[in-house]
C-alpha cells in the first residue's frame, strides 16, 4: 500500500461542524427517550382519548421521581377543566390566564415554577407541591389545554424537563390527530 493511501484508511470520518457540537444525550435525556418509546407502545392501535391521557398520566407520574401530580387540563368556553390526572384530588376548573396553568395556556408557552409560592396567583391543589412545570398542548396554533407536573421539592424541573415533556405531549396529540401513521 502507498503511504498516500494509508494515510487516506486512518483519516477520521468527517462529521458535519452541527453534528459534531451534538452533546451527548444526559442521563435525564435518555430517560425521557424510554419514556417516549414507552408511550409510543401505550398508545399504539388505541384511539380512545381518555384512555390515552389517563395512561399518559400515569406513565409519567410513576416513572417521573420526585413527582406528588400529573395531569391534564383541557380548554372549554375560557376555563381550563380537570382532565385524566394521578394524585390527590384537584381543582376542577382554572379560568383561563389564572395559575400557572392559565398563564401557560395564554402565553401559549411551557412554564417552569421553581417555587410556587413566588408565582403570582398559583392555585393551590396539593399543600405538598412546590415547584411546578406546565406544557401546552396544541392544535396548530389553537391551544387544546395543558399538561401540569407538580412536586414537593423546589426547582425539581429544569430545561429537559420542559424538553422531555413537550416531546411527549407532541407525540401523544399527533397520535390522536392520526398524525404519526
Ligand atoms: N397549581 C396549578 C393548579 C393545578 S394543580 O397544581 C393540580 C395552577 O396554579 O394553575
Amino acid at each position: 500500500m502507498s503511504s498516500k493511501a494509508a494515510k487516506k484508511k486512518t483519516r477520521a470520518p468527517r462529521v458535519s461542524k452541527k453534528l459534531a457540537k451534538q452533546p451527548e444525550k444526559s442521563v435525564k435525556g435518555k430517560a425521557y427517550a424510554v419514556l417516549v418509546a414507552e408511550l409510543r407502545s401505550l398508545l399504539k392501535g388505541e384511539y380512545d382519548f381518555i384512555a390515552n391521557t389517563a395512561n399518559f398520566s400515569a406513565l409519567v407520574y410513576n416513572s417521573l421521581p420526585d413527582v406528588n401530580w400529573a395531569g391534564f387540563y383541557f380548554l372549554k368556553d375560557e376555563e381550563l377543566v380537570l382532565g385524566p390526572f394521578q394524585g390527590k384530588p384537584a381543582c376542577v376548573r382554572i379560568p383561563f390566564g389564572k395559575g400557572v396553568c392559565g398563564f401557560a395556556a395564554k402565553q401559549c408557552e411551557t412554564v417552569i415554577v421553581p417555587n410556587v409560592h413566588e408565582f403570582p396567583g398559583h392555585i393551590a391543589c396539593d399543600v405538598a407541591s412546590n415547584s411546578e412545570i406546565v406544557i401546552p398542548l396544541f392544535d396548530g396554533e389553537r391551544v387544546l389545554g395543558v399538561f401540569d407536573v407538580d412536586s414537593p421539592t423546589l426547582k425539581r424541573f429544569d430545561d429537559q424537563d420542559a424538553e422531555g415533556l413537550n416531546e411527549l405531549v407532541t407525540v401523544l396529540v399527533a397520535h390522536e390527530e392520526g398524525l404519526d401513521g
